[in-house]
Formats: C-alpha cells, sequence, structure tokens
C-alpha cells in the first residue's frame, strides 16, 4: 500500500492534520492507522475544555496574556516560538471547530462560553460541558468521513522505516488477522498519544496510552525529549484514578481535608483550588503525608465538594462527572462530596519536535501529546491540551502536503517486514515464562513509588534498577494466546514493551535533573536552578537497546525568568 501521507493515530491530532491535508491537496491519498476506532481515542477522554483568549467572558483577555500564563505555566521550560504560534492560532483555531460543527456551550448572548481553569489570569477555557474531547472528536471524524479520509482502524504500529535519513512509511499489524502490513509513504505523522498509562492504576489515561509511537521512534533513532515530566491531575476518582475535570473546580468547586478546611489557602492563597496542576497535586499530597486526608481501603484521598453548586448547575455542566462519580465511587455529587487524589494524567515529554511539527528524519513529523513540541514545558496548563492537538495537527497537515508534492517514490523492503514478522514470532517463545499482567503491574508501582509527585535521589535509583529488571523480564514474557484473530494478548504485550522503555527515560531523566520544576519536585533538589538545568533533557536508544540521557537549549523570547509564584 502507497501512500502521499500516512498518519499514525486518529485522535484529534492524527485527524486535523489528515483534514488540514486533503482540504488543501484533495488529490492526495492519505491513510489514518489507528490502534482504536477512531471516536474511542483517547482525547474524548479530555473534559474541562479548550483555551483560546476569545475574550467573550473577560473583555480584557489577550493572546498575550495566554502567552504569558502558558510560558509561567511551563516553569519556563517551554520554547516561546512554540507557545507564541499555538497561543496565537487559538481563537482562529476554535471558530474554525465551530464551523465545522462543534456545539459549543454558549453564554447569555450567544457567544462561546468561558469558564476558569487553573493557572489562567481569564476565563478563557471553551467548553461543551464537560465533553469537550469527545466533541472535538467526533467533529473531526465526521469532517474526515465527509472528504472520504482511508481509515485502517485497529492496526498497531510496529516499525518507523525510513533510508538515509528520509522517511520511507512504516510497518503496521492488523489487529483483525496478525497479518503484517507495510505503508509506504515519503510522508508519515505520529499522533499516537502519551504515555501516562505507564502507572496503570495511578492514571487517569485510557489502557492504550501506552507511548508506542515513542518507543517506535527510539527505536528509529528518532530523539523524546523532557521525559520525566508527567503531568498529575489532582482530582482523579479515588479508586479507578478517571478523571474529575478541572472545569468542576472552575465552576466553584473546592478541596476539603478531614478538618473540612479549604486546605488550598495555605500554598496558593490568590488562585486557591484553580493555582497550576503541579502545585494542586503537590499541596493534596502534602495534606495527605500530614495525616489530613481521609482513609479508605482504597487508600487515602481528599474531598472536592460540588454540593453547593446545586443539580441544575451541575446536570447541565458537569453531567459526564456525575456520572462517573456515580458508577465508579457510587457518589452522587449534587449530594455529597467527590473522593479524589491526584493521578497520572498528561506527558509533557515525547517525541523531540520542532514549531513545524518535523523530526531528526526528513518527512517524519509528530504532534500532540505523544510529541514533544514543547509548549507545555515542565507543567501544562488545563486547557491547552485539546488547544496543542488542533494548532499542531493543522499545523502538521499544512507542512505534509508541502512535502508530498515534491518527493520521490517510497521503498519498505521485503527484509524489512521480515524483520518484524521475526520480532512478532519470537514473542511466542516456547520457552517463556513471565505474565506481562504481573511486570505491568509492578512497573505502575515502582513508578508510582519512585518517580511520583514527590522524587529523590534514592527513590529514583531504585526506580531506575526496577526497570531494568523488569526489561530483563520482560524478555521471557508470554504471549498466551496462540490465536492468530484478534489477539489483545499481542498487543498488550507489544504495548508493555513500549512503556517499559519510555519509563526507562522517565526514570533516568527524573534522577539525572536534580532540581524542582514544575511537574518534577525533588525532595532533595527542592529549588529551581536555571543556571544548571533550565535545559531540554533528550533521550536516544543506543545500538544496545540502553536510553542515553543528554540535554539541548530552551528557545527564549520576550519573558525572561521569574520566579514562579500564584
Ligand atoms: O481537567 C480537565 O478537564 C482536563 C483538561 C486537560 O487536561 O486539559
Amino acid at each position: 500500500m502507497t501512500y502521499d501521507i500516512v498518519i499514525v493515530g486518529a485522535g484529534g491530532g492524527g485527524m486535523y492534520a489528515a483534514l488540514e491535508a486533503i482540504r488543501r491537496n484533495p488529490a492526495l491519498k492519505i491513510a489514518v492507522i489507528s490502534k482504536v476506532y477512531p471516536t474511542r481515542s483517547h482525547t474524548s477522554a479530555a473534559q474541562g475544555g479548550v483555551n483560546a483568549a476569545l475574550a467573550n467572558k473577560h473583555k480584557d483577555d489577550t493572546i498575550d496574556l495566554h502567552i504569558f500564563d502558558t510560558i509561567k505555566g511551563s516553569d519556563y521550560l517551554g520554547d516561546q516560538d512554540s507557545i507564541t504560534y499555538l497561543c496565537e492560532q487559538a481563537p482562529i483555531l476554535i471558530r474554525e471547530l465551530e464551523n465545522l460543527g462543534a456545539p459549543f456551550s454558549r453564554l447569555e448572548d450567544g457567544s462561546i462560553a468561558q469558564r476558569p481553569f487553573g493557572g489562567a489570569s481569564r476565563h478563557r477555557c471553551c467548553y461543551c460541558a464537560d465533553k469537550t474531547g469527545h466533541t472535538v472528536l467526533q467533529t473531526l471524524f465526521e469532517q474526515c468521513m465527509r472528504y472520504g479520509i482511508q481509515f485502517f482502524n485497529e492496526y498497531y504500529l510496529l516499525s518507523i522505516e525510513e533510508n538515509d535519513g528520509k522517511c520511507q512509511g512504516v510497518i503496521a499489524l492488523n489487529l483483525r488477522d496478525s497479518k503484517i502490513h507495510k505503508f509506504e509513504a515519503n510522508s508519515v505523522i505520529l499522533a499516537t498519544g502519551g504515555y501516562a498509562k505507564m502507572y496503570w492504576h495511578k492514571s487517569s489515561n485510557a489502557a492504550g496510552l501506552t507511548g508506542d509511537g515513542g518507543a517506535a521512534a527510539l527505536r528509529a533513532g528518532i530523539p523524546l525529549k523532557d521525559m520525566e515530566f508527567v503531568q498529575f491531575h489532582p482530582t482523579g476518582l479515588r479508586k479507578s484514578g478517571l478523571l474529575v475535570t478541572e472545569g468542576a473546580r472552575g465552576e466553584g468547586g473546592y478541596l476539603i481535608n478531614n478538618k473540612g478546611e479549604r486546605f488550598m489557602s495555605k500554598y496558593a492563597p490568590e488562585k486557591m483550588e484553580l493555582g497550576p496542576r503541579d502545585l494542586v497535586s503537590r499541596s493534596i499530597e502534602i495534606e495527605i503525608r500530614e495525616g489530613l486526608g481521609f482513609e479508605s481501603t482504597a487508600g487515602q484521598f481528599i474531598k472536592l465538594d460540588l454540593t453547593h453548586l446545586g443539580a441544575e448547575l451541575i446536570m447541565q455542566r458537569l453531567p459526564q462527572i456525575r456520572e462517573l462519580c456515580i458508577y465508579f465511587e457510587g457518589v452522587d455529587p449534587i449530594l455529597e462530596p467527590i473522593p479524589v487524589r491526584p493521578t497520572a494524567h498528561y506527558s509533557m515529554g515525547g517525541i523531540d519536535v520542532n514549531t513545524s511539527c518535523e523530526t531528526n528524519i526528513e518527512g517524519i513529523y509528530a504532534v500532540g501529546e505523544g510529541a514533544c513540541v514543547s509548549v507545555h514545558g515542565a507543567n501544562r496548563l488545563g486547557g491547552n491540551s485539546l488547544l496543542d492537538i488542533l494548532v499542531f495537527g493543522k499545523r502538521a497537515g499544512m507542512e505534509v502536503v508541502e512535502r508530498a508534492s515534491k518527493s520521490g517514490q517510497p521503498k519498505i523492503s521485503d527484509s524489512q517486514v521480515e524483520d518484524q514478522q521475526k520480532y512478532i514470532d519470537g514473542l511466542f517463545g516456547k520457552t517463556h515464562h513471565e505474565r506481562y499482567d504481573v511486570i505491568r503491574e509492578e512497573l505502575g508501582t515502582t513508578l508510582g513509588e519512585n518517580a511520583g509527585i514527590y522524587r529523590t535521589k534514592d527513590a529514583l535509583t531504585k526506580g531506575v534498577a526496577d526497570v531494568y529488571e523488569l526489561r530483563e523480564r520482560f524478555k521471557k514474557v508470554k504471549v498466551a494466546d496462540h490465536s492468530r484473530l484478534f489477539n489483545t494478548n499481542l498487543m498488550q504485550v507489544m504495548e508493555l514493551g513500549s512503556m517499559l522503555d519510555l519509563a526507562l527515560c522517565v526514570a533516568k531523566g527524573a534522577l539525572a535533573r536534580e532540581e524542582s520544576r514544575g511537574s518534577h519536585s525533588r525532595i532533595d533538589f527542592p529549588t529551581r536552578d536555571d543556571k544548571n538545568w533550565h535545559k531540554h533533557s533528550i533521550f536516544k536508544m543506543t545500538a544496545e537497546g540502553d536510553i542515553a540521557v543528554s540535554d539541548k537549549p530552551v528557545t527564549m523570547g520576550k519573558h525572561e525568568l521569574q520566579e514562579r509564584t500564584y
């Protein structure tokens, strides 16, 4: 199968790229390969909204304020050229999405509604009740269908192929019959999502957020960036870790400890519950460590109280949250506070790309949570994630169209396909005896304990050693199901391999970075160290399969480094 453009991943970033490319050149042959059915992509889990300085609610909001809030939120690790592009494009993208049919919630005057979100100086977050990502995804899928984009659903990415530094396409496994296919193309966009599911039970992520694109990129010689920065969202449901949107606090919900105190007054007296996520999560963790949390057999937690908001507001603006609380906690937030705890939510790190979404291999691009264009730096602001996938999905779509008309014939050889077949056959080895689910569980536990919200040298050293050991044991993991038909066991084993490679990046990067910045909090290095650590971390896979860590400079702009207080 030969295409002009192959896009891997059918979340918002991948679909916006496909849509933009086909609108610019309807003659292009575009394939979108996706591990899940497109409308089940993780974009649908984004609840609270998407930021754009529309100034509908606060008339004095500006793009410059959005830029500054994002740079400050990133703890000055974000690249200012990319952040400027992100915020400048935001109002354009929201209006475009509205014109494509996304049904945004409205203010009284009929304009798009905007709610307050963490770390933002104005009410800037546009929303569709608490189902914003779901709405974005449905809207983009409809449009892709309209333009006849070809989808290959339930195909798993095996490898990214290049020759002489130029993209040749990808190889993927069709999960329905376990057959391997090559997709030749000289432009590939990776839109494969994040990697925070490696924290397993302590994550808000869909089961499929296992970093497959990042792991395939490492194997193809493409570096990853800033992998140690993993965002813990303050309010995951106590038992499942599922997201309770920041929009709940934006609508006026507040956090209480076991003394009934709104403890955020101690940590962010001005912003209170709407401080940035890293700060709010750390505050919850401190409350729990100081014995001010609530006890339960499912672990310690604090409470998010929405009861004062009333049934009407909750039903209108937070209906999905109410359902999730009832199904997963047996708690109706109209009647009682919600038990919550921080949950691994977002990967700030990812495939190293520039503002044009280009990697180091000509013709290979990356967008969305799986990429690190570095608009989020060390801590992402809520509402900037959907924005990132829209803005840079569109940008990648623009960039590949330029390229597709100029490039030659791509080629993936039979031996490249055979290599992948050998890899798959190897996973069924008869002498294997380790269980993937045991290793996956142990991986989540060691990351949660040793590379979580608070980190130390000793804990991270243990975390790194544990991941090395789990990677060794992974070589003996048994694919117990030998069926060729929809073998999810095979897929889960491959996903575990991806998570282990990326977990090594997370733990090694966190051990190396001897400072505290954004989501990365070292108890042994409690302050930000701009002199030694104002730089991106870069991760490459060595020929032996180990991970080497280096660095590169942050792109600054008109905003100088400042102390970050809220
Ligand atoms: O809290 C939320 O609704 C999540 C939004 C986001 O991650 O941007």
